[in-house]
């Protein structure tokens, strides 16, 4: 009991308390921080991520503008009834790229880490344009305006380059091409060969279904590609790490 009566002396003495108190979190966060300076790398490489093409990165700025992450989060929780209802729990390095990152934690509406390739463009078009029209129960506001905002991707090299600058892999070759893949990727016509070596698994197609780039078009290359580079048949996490 002689540790009690000990401590007994820093429960009745608040400034004593208080420095013993810093001490302990200051222990207890060299021990959970230090370790991390000493490792290359924190995130598991994972086979199939790659930088958003500009057109994505276009959309995901997009997304970031009209404040969708208010309402959805781009994290699975690898808890039982999220994998059932999203897919695979969500990977380190599947938001690797993401500056900033989407992870979030509020949900008014579904997580949309993997919702790439769930629905149709067409869907979602109409979804976009009025969310009632596909979920008639749907709180979600209308975002139609986008189709008619066109975009040229005036700056899409310094953006680019911008997410080079905090370590996103662009190469010299992609910055140069940058302006024209972002053309490219929404119009089916144009030879996108060399887009589609740069970004490897990159869809080419008109995704609002109207002609020329419109802030639609960009969103929903953003929306489906979403959770899709990384093929979830034959990934098999490392018990290692
Ligand atoms: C006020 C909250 C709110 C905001 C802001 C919001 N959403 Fe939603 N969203 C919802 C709700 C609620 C649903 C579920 C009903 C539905 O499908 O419309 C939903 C559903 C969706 C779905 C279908 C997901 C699925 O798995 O069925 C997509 C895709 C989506 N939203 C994209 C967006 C995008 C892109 C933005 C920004 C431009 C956005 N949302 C902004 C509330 C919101």
């Amino acid at each position: 009991m002689q540790i009690l009566e000990k401590h007994k002396i820093l429960e009745r003495n608040a400034t004593l308390l208080l420095v013993f108190s810093f001490l302990v979190v200051t222990v207890g966060g060299i021990v959970e921080i230090a370790p991390l300076f000493y490792l290359d790398n924190t995130i598991e490489e994972v086979e199939g991520m790659r930088p958003y093409t500009p057109l994505e990165l276009t959309g995901r700025d997009i997304y970031v503008r009209e404040g969708c992450y208010v309402c959805h989060s781009q994290m699975i929780r690898p808890m039982r009834d999220e994998v059932e209802r999203y897919g695979h729990y969500s990977l380190a390095a599947e938001s690797m790229y993401d500056h900033p990152f989407q992870w979030g934690s509020k949900r008014t509406g579904p997580d949309l880490a993997r919702v790439g390739g769930r629905y149709s463009d067409e869907w979602h078009v109409d979804h976009l344009r009025d969310p009632r029209s596909v979920v008639p129960e749907s709180i979600m506001p209308a975002y139609g305006f986008l189709e008619n905002r066109m975009i040229t991707g005036e700056y899409i090299v310094d953006r680019l380059q911008t997410d080079r600058m905090v370590g996103v892999p662009y190469s010299d070759e992609m910055i140069e091409a940058a302006r024209a893949d972002f053309l490219a990727q929404a119009d089916p016509d144009a030879d996108a060969s060399g887009m589609e070596e740069r970004y490897p698994g990159a869809e080419q197609r008109n995704f609002d279904r109207q002609p020329g780039v419109s802030e639609m078009d960009a969103l929903i290359a953003y929306l489906q590609v979403l959770g899709t580079m990384v093929d979830f048949t034959t990934f098999e996490p490392d018990p290692t790490r």
